[in-house]
Parts: C-alpha cells; structure tokens; sequence
C-alpha cells in the first residue's frame, strides 16, 4: 500500500537554506521533510525578499515538475505532498554541485562573454558550479570538479551531464505546452545511499529557471525580483496556474 502523509511526523530541523527548510521525519531516517519559505533570495542573499504564498506555489510547481518528468522516466527524490508548502522527499547524499542547463543565453553567462541575452545556443550548454555559499558558488572545469571530489570520477561528470540533457527535453516540453520558452536551469542531484541510484533533487521553479514568454519574450521568473522588474507574485502565479491546468489535462 502507498504510504499517506498521516503516515508521517515532522522531526527536528535539519537545514535551513534560503527558500526552504529541511528536517528529519520521525522513523523514517529514509526520507526528508521539505519546507519551502516564503522568502526570496537573490545574488547570494545579497537581496531578500518573499512574498506571500510563494512557498506554496513553488512547493506545487516542483511537485508538478517532479511528477511529469517521473511520467517520461526521469526519477527524483519527490515522494509526496504534504500541506500547503511541504513535501515528503528521498534523503540522498547530496552532490555539492549545481548544474545549469542553458538553451539561450542569458544571466550570468551572456554576461561573462558578452553575449546579448537571448542569443539561442545551437545545442544546450551544461555547466557545473561547486555548491559552496562562502565561494559564491563558482563555475567549475570537470577537471576541478574532480580535484574537489565533487564526483569520484569522470563518467560521473558524463552521466550528470546525460541526466541533466534528460531533464531538459523534459522541461523543454512540459513549459512550451504553457507557452514558455526554457531559456536555462539549475538543478541538483544526489545519490540513494543503498542503490547508488542518481535522482534529481531539491527544486525546479520560477526560483531555479529563466522562463519567457514565447510570444511576448516576457520574463516569468525570478529575474522579475532580481532586476526590480514588478510583479513577481503575478509571474509565479501564473507559472503555478498554468502549469497546474496542462498538467491536469494529461492525468
Ligand atoms: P546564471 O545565469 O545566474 O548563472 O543562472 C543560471 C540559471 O540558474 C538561472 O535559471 C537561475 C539559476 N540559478 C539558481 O537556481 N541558483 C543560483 O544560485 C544561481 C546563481 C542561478
Ligand atoms: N540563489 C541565489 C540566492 O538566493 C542567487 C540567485 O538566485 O540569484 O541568493
């Protein structure tokens, strides 16, 4: 039988990052409790904010992502949805790498080359950055990403990279259903301490993704708080709001 969220009792805090919380659940030293705040975060907490409600439109938007790309065979930590903001996940060991997915360029990318945002790539770019706050997260080679034992070895770095490509043709399709262009991504994998299994982890939301508009080049994301852009809440909504009804009309 499949387990329901009375099932399970919040334990102590584990973690607590910038938009969400994490915290143990009482005998299942399996699994992991997310929290996702309210709060808003950008340029390594330099600027914050939150708005109301943002918690639960990103803890749904990733549990509609985590679900659709479990249809198309793409597994990851998501276990089940709990509440308003929370959700019930697969404790992994974490990979303290970010990896980012871009299929224009944008951010911070177009800026280092500089590149005019919005130049298309004619094949997606993946790049990896080390998940370290007090470094401000750098850009890392494969070959630093071994020298920091990030992974243990180069087919690691291969198949992050596959995994990511995955998530991408994915994602590609699930935001171009609702009229969004996926310009880039950031996501996070860890491993399942029995399988060894890589799953997708943490989240995938208007926080973690560029997301314009296709025909009005609208920008839908987190750049709308970055760059003082107005209506953030709206964006996320509508994200949320649309996601939820392309989703609701494939189930
Ligand atoms: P960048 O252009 O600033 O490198 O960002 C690339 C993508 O990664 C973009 O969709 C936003 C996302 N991202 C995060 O999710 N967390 C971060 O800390 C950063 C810097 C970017
Ligand atoms: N995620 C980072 C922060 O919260 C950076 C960003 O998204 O701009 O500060």
């Amino acid at each position: 039988m499949s387990p329901r969220a009375t099932d399970f009792e919040k334990g102590d805090l584990i973690y607590e990052g910038k938009a969400k919380r994490l915290f143990t659940v009482q005998n299942h030293p399996d699994l992991i409790w997310q929290e996702f705040k309210d709060s808003l975060t950008a340029f390594n907490a330099q600027k914050k904010g939150s708005f109301e409600n943002k918690g639960a439109v990103n803890r749904d938007i990733t549990s509609l992502v985590f679900r659709f790309l479990a249809k198309q065979g793409v597994r990851s930590h998501w276990v089940m949805d709990i509440g308003d903001c929370e959700q019930i996940t697969r404790r992994l060991t974490m990979l303290k790498v970010e990896v980012v997915v871009r299929n224009v360029l944008a951010g911070s990318t177009a800026k280092k080359f500089q590149f005019e945002e919005g130049t298309p790539l004619e094949r997606p770019l993946t790049e990896f950055y080390y998940k370290e706050d007090v470094l401000n997260d750098p850009f890392i080679s494969d070959e630093q990403a071994l020298m920091l034992k990030v992974v243990s070895k180069q087919s690691e770095l291969d198949e992050l990279k596959r995994a990511a490509l995955d998530v991408n043709r994915v994602l590609i399709e699930f935001f171009g259903g609702i009229g969004l262009d996926l310009i880039d991504f950031k996501i996070e994998f860890g491993r399942d301490p029995k399988s060894g299994q890589l799953l997708l982890a943490d989240e995938i939301t208007p926080d973690s993704c560029r997301l314009w508009d296709r025909v009005t080049r609208e920008k839908m994301d987190k750049d709308r708080f970055r760059r003082d852009l107005g209506d953030v809440k709206e964006s996320y909504e509508k994200v949320h709001t649309l996601l939820k009804s392309a989703w609701e009309s494939k189930v």
